[in-house]
């Protein structure tokens, strides 16, 4: 459970220190459920100095850091193939690690080798955030998960 936004900035930045090159990590939550907020944490934790916001207007934001930050939102996007069509995927980000709010969106096209970070709850309620390794090389992420805020890995 986190109680406020730092609380997810801080579980974000916490996870950012078992990122290698080529990962990928999926954010779903509801609009306002706090992805942003969890990437802006992230981000932090790789060491990225540059304000991270909402990429809503670009397919995909660029950061640096000890390791490059690709951040995508699909919120605006139609469907899969535009995404895919708009440069997903590119060759640079194997060298990065990239954060994906609505990946859901991706459906099929979504790849298994990712980690699922999935929030619950809007407002000023508490959020209930999982961790959810796609693949077992994934399961580093889930020692980092502090005692405080509470979150849950689930398998
Ligand atoms: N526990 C929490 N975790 C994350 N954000 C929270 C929390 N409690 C309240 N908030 C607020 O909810 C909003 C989340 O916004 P944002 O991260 O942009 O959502 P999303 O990217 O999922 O649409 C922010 O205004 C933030 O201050
Ligand atoms: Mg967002």
């Amino acid at each position: 459970m986190t109680r406020d936004a730092a609380e997810t900035r801080a579980l974000g930045a916490a996870l950012a220190s078992a990122a290698r090159p080529g990962d990928m990590i999926s954010l779903v939550g509801d609009l306002g459920a706090g992805k942003t907020q969890f990437a802006k944490g992230f981000g932090a934790g790789l060491g990225i100095t540059d304000t991270i916001v909402s990429p809503s207007f670009v397919l995909m934001a660029e950061y640096r850091g000890r390791l490059p930050l690709f951040h995508v939102d699909l919120y605006r996007l139609a469907d899969a193939a535009e995404a895919l069509a708009g440069g997903l995927i590119d060759d640079r980000q194997a060298e990065g690690v990239t954060l994906v709010e609505w990946a859901e969106r991706l459906a099929e096209a979504l790849p298994d080798g990712r980690l699922d970070v999935i929030i619950d709850g809007a407002g000023d309620d508490p959020r209930q955030i999982r961790i959810r390794p796609g693949i077992d090389s994934y399961d580093r992420y889930l020692e980092l998960i502090p005692e405080t805020p509470a979150s849950e890995a689930e398998r």
